[in-house]
């Protein structure tokens, strides 16, 4: 699976240790950046990482903010994505099994490294449950027409 990844100022150590990690593991990853410490948009990176993803060239994103708000918020303004802010285990499977979300954001300033690292796995290996599940998915995308 190819995963796309990118941050702001909010979220440099997160998305670089998630990047990694996921790597070790052996997942592609594209990386929109953020690479250095400094001040930058964050919907800017957002509609780059949304942009792998509606092209078809990645097949989930995680995208990491100071609270994953502001990246959640502009995700989803772009149209097929289902991006869900995280900062627990449960929800990060659900947004899958459920609402087959396809970018995951954390808040840098929220959780832990570790954390951030456990949420990245539960996000990637969660497969969506369809079923009725798929019923309210197509709901909530017809929405975008
Ligand atoms: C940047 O200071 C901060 O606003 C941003 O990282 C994010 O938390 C927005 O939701």
């Amino acid at each position: 699976m190819k995963i796309v990844i990118g941050c702001d100022h909010g979220g440099l150590e997160h998305k670089n240790a998630i990047a990694e990690h996921l790597k070790e593991r052996g997942f592609e990853v594209v990386d929109c950046g953020i690479h250095e410490q400094k001040s930058v948009d964050y919907p800017d990176i957002a509609i780059k990482v949304c942009e792998k993803i509606t092209s078809g060239e990645c097949e989930r994103g995680i995208l990491v903010c100071g609270t994953g708000i502001g990246m959640s918020i502009a995700a989803n303004k772009v149209k097929g994505i289902r991006a869900a802010a995280c900062s627990e285990h449960f929800s990060a499977k659900f947004t899958r099994l459920h609402n087959n979300s396809n970018i995951l954001c954390l808040g840098g300033r929220v959780i832990g490294v570790g954390t951030a690292l456990e949420l990245a796995d539960l996000f990637v290996d969660t497969e969506f449950e369809g079923g009725r599940h798929q019923t309210r998915v197509d709901k909530i995308m017809a929405i975008e027409k």
